[in-house]
């Protein structure tokens, strides 16, 4: 804990602090963040979501997800190059801002599937850092290269690349989504957590060139240990334009019981590693490293865990025996509010008291999630805590159809409590400074 002694002033702070009050900026309108899955478009029936069904006017920001990075010549790479490119996917993406002016446009790259290994590749070499932004922003040499590239290679569809990605198809800005940098289990080394800031700095050098508009963001983790091991929390919130914090995927089939993925607070039955896993204290977590509640968007899902429940038991509480062989698909809202809503429904609906989610379950089945209730209690704690706004996972499981009342109900939501919010200059920006002599001591700036 900070002592006297610790609290004092060296130059070394004085010129950290200096550099940290730049951004505690002026007041700001709250952020909608949507994030919209490529791949719903190859689904069929009532699961695919086109660009076309993406409600504009209910958000501030949409993501196109994903797009990856070439492990051989370190270049962007589409994922999907049917959808991004034939099928005109990342244009219409952008044409969006045609109907809806106000919409920022982004790219998100990496994502779950694309695993953690070729980042941590990508960032462990400056050449290959430069390649990369080279890639997403462009220059002649690279230009000229790549037209080569082509010549020679050809572009089937593994090797296709992308010149001057955000010029070509009219972006508005790039979100990393590399889970996790520094994450053992996800290929990740320690020196992750240094490179990865480094590529975010000199991304952010670049943009800044080119179109200071740009905006560059992230989507984060909020455990301590991946928070520790692969984010430099103050430097990242400083040069980002906002953290979106995923609040979500708390608790899944690994840890062998039925239970919500994004409870807002901790619960009497979180016990140890799970104490502090939930949205409020993982928020807090973000905001005690360093970073500013401004930054901070939060994350909310629209889609549920589903559990097959253990035969050998007959609870149905949280917390509740799975087998934890059984494999089965996650739940879109669309999904759950019709099974709830259809006649003589067998599915029986509860309330997490502590977690304040609701879950649900019918025979072995059983479900957590998020519902208009849980999602206008969420808008009521960002607006508390003065975080920067909210974003979700993922537009296309939202009951965009209107198949159980008016269309694309949770994302209202989240439009109707952000779109009058101001989002509060970071007061209390707590600051962990470390000294040279490794004693760490917190202030209050702005
Ligand atoms: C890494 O990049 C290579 C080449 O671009 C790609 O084939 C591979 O799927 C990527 N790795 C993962 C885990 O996605
Ligand atoms: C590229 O990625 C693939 C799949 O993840 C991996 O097997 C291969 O070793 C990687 N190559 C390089 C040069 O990192
Ligand atoms: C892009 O728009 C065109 C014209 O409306 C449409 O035919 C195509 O399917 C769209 N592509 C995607 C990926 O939505
Ligand atoms: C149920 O109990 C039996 C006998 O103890 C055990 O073999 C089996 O693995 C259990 N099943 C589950 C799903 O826990
Ligand atoms: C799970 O699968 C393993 C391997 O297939 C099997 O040995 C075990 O009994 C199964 N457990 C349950 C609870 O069904
Ligand atoms: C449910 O029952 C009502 C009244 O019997 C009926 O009007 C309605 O069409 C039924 N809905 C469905 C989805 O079957
Ligand atoms: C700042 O922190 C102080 C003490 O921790 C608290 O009393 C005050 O309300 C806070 N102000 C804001 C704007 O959060």
């Amino acid at each position: 804990m900070p002592s006297r002694k610790a609290a004092t002033v060296h130059l070394f702070h004085l010129i950290f602090i200096i550099a940290t009050v730049q951004y505690c900026s002026g007041d700001k309108p709250a952020r909608v963040g949507c994030y919209f899955e490529s791949w719903a478009v190859r689904n069929e029936g009532k699961g695919r979501y086109t660009i076309d069904d993406i409600p504009g006017h209910l958000c501030t920001h949409v993501y196109y997800s994903f797009v990856g990075v070439n492990n051989v010549t370190w270049r962007l790479r589409e994922l999907d190059p049917k959808v991004d490119l034939k099928m005109n996917g990342f244009r219409n993406f952008t044409s969006l801002k045609l109907k809806y002016p106000e919409l920022k446009t982004m790219v998100s790259v990496g994502g779950w599937a694309e695993g953690g290994h070729n980042y941590s590749q990508l960032v462990s070499r400056k050449e290959r850092r430069d390649t990369f932004i080279d890639s997403v922003v462009g220059n002649d040499l690279h230009s000229f290269m790549n037209s080569l590239y082509l010549k020679i290679y050809g572009h089937d569809e593994q090797t296709l690349v992308l010149a001057e990605f955000m010029h070509e198809f009219g972006f508005d800005g790039l979100d990393l989504d590399w889970e996790y940098p520094g994450a053992r289990e996800r290929d990740g080394k320690p020196s992750d957590k240094d490179n990865f800031l480094y590529l975010v700095e000199e991304l952010r050098r670049r943009f800044d060139e080119e179109d200071s508009d740009w905006e560059l963001t992230m989507a984060v983790p909020l455990t301590r240990p991946k928070l520790k091991d692969g984010y430099h929390v103050p430097e990242l919130c400083r040069i980002a334009n906002a953290i979106n914090v995923m609040a979500y995927d708390m608790r899944g089939i690994w840890n062998g019981f039925a239970d919500v993925h994004s409870p807002l607070y901790k619960r009497p039955h979180d016990t140890r590693a799970l104490e502090e896993v939930n949205v409020n204290d993982g928020l807090q977590l973000w905001v005690d490293m360093g970073c500013p509640t401004d930054k901070l968007v939060v994350g909310v899902p629209f889609y549920g865990h589903t559990y097959v429940l253990s035969p050998n038991d007959t609870s149905y509480e949280l917390g509740a025996p799975i087998d934890k062989n059984a494999t089965i698909r996650g739940m879109s809202y669309y999904q759950i509010c019709q099974a709830l809503q259809a006649n003589n429904s067998e599915w029986v609906e509860q309330w997490d008291e502590f977690g304040l989610c609701p879950y649900a379950y019918k025979d072995d089945i059983w479900v957590g999630y998020e519902n208009p209730k849980s999602i206008q209690i969420k808008m009521d704690f960002i607006k508390e805590k003065g975080y920067a706004g909210a974003m979700m996972w993922a537009l296309g499981s939202d009951d965009f159809r209107g198949l159980c009342g008016p269309t694309n109900p949770l994302v209202t939501i989240l439009h109707n409590n952000m779109k009058d919010y101001i989002v509060p200059t970071a007061k209390n920006l707590t600051v962990w400074v470390s000294s040279e002599t490794t004693k760490i001591s917190k202030r209050e700036l702005c």
